[in-house]
């Protein structure tokens, strides 16, 4: 039996993954900053284990004590709306620590892990943002396309060792925790550019809600299954569609 192992289990695409792997038959290692908000089934199946990706001891003591795993996805993310002259540098580094090295972090502990076990799976969780043009959202792009070029590299890299890396790219999806965790968008708009950003706001807000959360659960799936080498899986008909498009 597989196992897989779970970053930002708590909610949405994180949280939606675990159930899939687990109605499939896997063991699952679900992690999050909050064991005790976990909504999860019980099942000797079923693990919640605490981790934030920005701290290395929580990295450490639940790579410790979650013993061996196939597939590790790196889902934890957090994102940012607003033009980039508002946003402050704090603020950035946050999305960055989260959305990039928390991603490198958590895959830097796990990859001897997997090396010595002889087998394993990265999954890093990137998104469609990286396929088209993306007013307003310079700097949750740049963390996820810096994540994009590791990953790529990364798998060339794992592969020398018999491990592989792959990236799932979501599409638009407003059901998750996502856009309340953005929290207000005002505060980082600036009135010489508000003409532009009330254009695209608009725009955001009547976004047909095309991407589901069992959308990314079954992308992942796919690929923790692909033998093909196939290294990105949009996820998402808006997802799919931006990618047939480049
Ligand atoms: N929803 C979308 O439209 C969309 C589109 C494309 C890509 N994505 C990506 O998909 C992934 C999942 O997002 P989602 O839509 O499912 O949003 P979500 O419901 O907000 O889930 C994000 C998860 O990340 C966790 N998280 C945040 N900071 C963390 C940290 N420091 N350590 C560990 N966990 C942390 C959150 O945990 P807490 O409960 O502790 O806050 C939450 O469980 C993210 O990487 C996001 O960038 C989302």
């Amino acid at each position: 039996m597989n196992t897989i192992l779970i970053t930002g289990a708590s909610s949405g695409y994180g949280r939606e993954t675990a159930l899939y792997f687990h109605e499939q038959g896997w063991n699952v290692i679900a992690t999050m900053r909050n064991p005790s908000a976990a909504d999860l089934p019980e099942s000797e199946r079923m693990r919640v284990l605490q981790l934030d990706v920005t701290d290395p001891d929580s990295i450490s003591a639940a790579l410790g004590a979650a013993g061996p795993f196939d597939v590790l996805v790196n889902n934890a993310g957090i994102g940012a709306v607003g033009i980039f002259e508002a946003m402050t540098m704090e603020r950035v580094r946050r999305i960055f620590e989260t959305n990039t090295f928390g991603v490198m972090a958590v895959t830097h502990a796990a990859v001897p892990l997997l090396r010595a076990q002889g087998s394993g799976l990265v999954i890093n969780v990137t998104s469609s943002v990286v396929l088209g043009h993306m007013p307003l959202v310079s700097v949750y792009k740049a963390s996820k396309m810096a994540v994009e070029g590791f990953t790529a590299s990364l798998a060339l890299e794992l592969e020398a060792v018999g491990l592989e890396a792959k990236i799932v790219q979501p599409g638009y999806c407003p059901t998750t925790r996502f856009a309340a965790n953005v929290g207000p968008v005002d505060e980082f708009l600036l009135e010489p550019y508000s003409a532009f950003s009330d254009k695209i706001l608009g725009e955001f807000a009547h976004q047909e809600a095309v991407t589901t959360e069992r959308h990314i659960a079954e992308a992942v799936w796919r690929a923790a299954h692909d033998t093909t080498g196939q290294l990105r899986f949009p996820a998402g008909p808006d997802s799919v569609s931006m990618a047939q498009a480049r």
